[in-house]
């Protein structure tokens, strides 16, 4: 018997790295999930050259392409349904999806966020931000969170968490250095908890 494989399209508009930690564990886990798309605002970077690499369509799209953003928003969500994407995994996509793509994908779309959510997110939490945030909070930990992403910013159900030591050194560098290792862990983690809720 085949299973159907859960069909991915990831946004990325940077490096891609938890891009790439996604692939690797899909291909290493022999997750039954395919990344069908690399979805980006940006022509090129890290993540659109990593997808060009893999042999996985890319999709450059901006408003600015555009006569209006309801315009843009509809094809956005074309474009990505013409791959018959079961799911979206935002990593390190750094514009505001708009809600008619949220509404065609309810309780399918996830988003990674570099703290312990509901702390340090919400606009303008973005990057370095968010741990120049925790170190002038003088919090002992931070983290990662994967959340279902909804219309608001960072609000989205939790689907997990995990926590990462801030040292007394750290500069936000060094620590968001030490949460992006966590990140491409914890992104893989929480798409083989959502495969198996799915399944369920
Ligand atoms: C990550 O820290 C992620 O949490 C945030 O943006 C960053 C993306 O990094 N949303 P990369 O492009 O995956 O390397």
């Amino acid at each position: 018997m085949t299973t159907h494989k859960t069909r991915i399209a990831v946004f990325c508009s940077g490096n891609g790295s938890n891009f790439k930690a996604l692939f690797e564990a899909i291909r290493n886990k022999q997750l039954p999930a395919e990344i069908v798309l690399c979805l980006s605002n940006r022509a090129r970077c890290g993540a659109m050259e990593f997808a060009e690499q893999n042999g996985i369509t890319t999709l450059h799209i901006t408003e600015k392409q555009f006569a209006s953003f309801d315009e843009f928003a509809d094809a956005m969500v074309e474009g990505v349904k013409k791959h018959q994407t079961d799911i979206i995994l935002l990593a390190g996509y750094m514009r505001k999806v708009p809600d008619a793509v949220v509404a065609a994908f309810p309780d399918k779309m996830l988003n990674i966020h570099p703290a312990l959510l509901p702390k340090f997110g919400g606009e303008g939490m973005y990057g370095v931000h968010v741990h120049t945030a925790v170190l002038e909070a003088g919090e002992s930990e931070t983290g990662a969170t994967v959340h279902f992403v909804n219309e608001e910013y960072d609000k989205g159900e939790i689907l997990l968490q995990r926590t990462v030591p801030v040292l007394p050194d750290d500069t936000a560098e060094t620590l968001a250095a030490r949460v992006l290792v966590c990140e491409h862990a914890l992104y893989p983690d929480a798409l083989e908890k959502l495969l198996a809720l799915q399944r369920s």
